[in-house]
């Protein structure tokens, strides 16, 4: 039987082919894989040693948990516990863009390239549309990360490149230091009839354990 972690407070999202559940003590392992992973980490300042991984994800956790809203834990229910994660967060530093919620995946390099991103992606929108009533969010990545911006155009978000910006975390001269930023606004018309996440549980639910 599929096995989902009911933590308090996190909605467990089901997409067609995937879960964006709460996050497992069993998910350290190979989330510590993938953020070793240099290709992963190709736009990132570096690879995490496993101990930085760790402190990643009790953030991460601590977050989503707290919020009901974060990054995801992403499942491919019958073939992958745990392949990477996908949602929504608040950026903790200022640029012209700040205040503001994003949207963001990292995956493990096996599970490239089948859309997963994309879908995750559109159920962590509809969630911070619907649920969360936001009128708009970003996304951002160093310019060259092409996989990661054809991501942000496959679910809808736009780029003006007047948004591009200098990301204020890396040191002037560091050659990811030139960001794109991508938006996209709360969406009118054919989109809301659109498919959305099964909302396997609610925050209002009661704990099932
Ligand atoms: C970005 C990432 C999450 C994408 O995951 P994914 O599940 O493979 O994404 P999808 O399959 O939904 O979409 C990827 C798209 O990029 C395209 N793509 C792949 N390599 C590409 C490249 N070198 N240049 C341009 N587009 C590329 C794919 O063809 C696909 O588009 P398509 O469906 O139109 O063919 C994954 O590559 C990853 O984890 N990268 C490392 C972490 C990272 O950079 N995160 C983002 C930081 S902001």
């Amino acid at each position: 039987m599929q096995r989902v972690n009911y933590s308090k407070n996190v909605p467990v999202l089901r997409t067609e082919r995937l879960i964006l559940r709460a996050w497992r003590e069993e998910d350290l392992a190979p989330l510590a894989a993938l953020n070793a992973d240099p290709v992963v980490m190709e736009f990132f300042p570096g690879t995490l040693s496993r101990a930085e991984s760790d402190a990643a994800a009790a953030h991460v956790r601590a977050e989503l948990e707290e919020r009901g809203f974060g990054l995801w834990a992403l499942e491919v229910p019958g073939e992958a516990e745990f392949i990477g994660f996908t949602g929504l967060g608040v950026p903790r530093f200022t640029a012209h863009f700040t205040p503001c919620v994003e949207i963001g995946w990292r995956l493990a390099r096996e599970h490239w390239g089948r859309g997963y991103a994309s879908e995750a992606a559109r159920a962590a929108l509809a969630r911070g549309f619907d649920a969360l009533g936001l009128d708009e969010i970003v996304s951002f990545t160093a310019a060259a990360n092409a996989r990661s911006r054809r991501v942000m155009e496959k679910i809808g978000m736009r780029r003006d490149p007047g948004d591009d910006f200098e990301h204020p975390n890396l040191a002037p001269g560091h050659p990811l230091r030139r960001h794109v930023l991508y938006r996209i606004r709360r969406p009118v018309g054919a989109w809301l009839e659109s498919p959305r996440p099964v909302i396997l549980r609610s925050p209002s639910e009661e704990d099932p354990r």
